[in-house]
């Protein structure tokens, strides 16, 4: 089984109304439906509306858009929160599930990020599942325990039959300049797979990717695309990761 590769792009807490839309044009107009991977755009949840209207508006056949969190009821009484039947509402497909901002930063824990995984599911979004160690998880050779106790926990009766895609993202690398080696990548990569049983499932690597890296990156048996932080606010360098895919 081929698994088409997808290039996403995470804006996190970064753009503004007239940024976002001109991000999203200026990426939309570099792409031709010739490419082969499939583009998928995080833009902050203000934000996915009118990105899903440009999409949509530009025909791409490759080109999808998601929500960056969801809360893991549907609806209620809590002042901030985006539930996933909103953001589905948006006509965005996806839902980031488990970033590790979302785990390190504002406390997500295995349990939470296994509730927001199903309520992603109920509201009909894809979850893409991020995974990934600390620094001092890797000082101590736990890698692979910690990313395969994530997986685990987060997929404790998912339906095997849903579609999925793990973000493999090592917390050392996010942001830092400092990306993990092809090689370091495709052993967690793979080590993930196997974890993952007979799941077909996309496993994508997160941290540092930019135009001079992806190509190697993507070129690994196991690494089914990139999540790019930094390097897809700017369409140039975004254009430039697509077509090393
Ligand atoms: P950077 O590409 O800025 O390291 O961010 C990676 C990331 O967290 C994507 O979700």
């Amino acid at each position: 089984m081929t698994r088409r590769v997808m290039v996403a792009a995470n804006w996190k807490m970064h753009t503004d109304a007239g940024s976002a839309r001109d991000l999203a044009s200026s990426v939309l107009a570099g792409l031709s439906d010739e490419l082969s991977c499939e583009v998928v755009l995080f833009p902050p949840a203000l934000f996915v509306e009118a990105v899903v209207t440009l999409v949509s508006g530009s025909q791409s056949r490759i080109c999808s858009v998601g929500g960056q969190d969801l809360h893991h009821e549907d609806k209620g009484a809590f002042t901030g929160a985006l539930a996933g039947p909103q953001i589905a509402s948006t006509g965005a497909r996806w839902v980031l599930v488990g970033h590790s901002e979302r785990r390190h930063v504002f406390g997500d824990d295995d349990a939470t990020v296994g509730r927001k995984l199903q309520a992603a599911v109920r509201a009909g979004l894809t979850p893409v599942l991020c995974v990934g160690e600390q620094l001092a998880e890797r000082d101590a050779g736990e890698s692979v325990a910690v990313v395969t106790r994530q997986l685990e926990a987060a997929l404790d009766g998912f339906p095997v039959d849903q579609e999925l895609v793990v973000a493999y993202e090592p917390v050392w690398a996010i942001g830092t300049g400092r990306t993990a080696s092809p090689e370091l990548a495709q052993e967690m990569h793979s080590a993930l797979r196997a974890a993952l049983g007979g799941r077909d499932v996309r496993i994508l690597y997160g941290g540092s990717v930019k135009p001079a890296n992806a190509a190697e990156l993507m070129g690994q048996p196991d690494i089914d695309g990139v999540l790019v932080g930094g390097a897809s606010l700017q369409a140039d360098s975004f254009l430039q990761i697509i077509r090393a895919a």
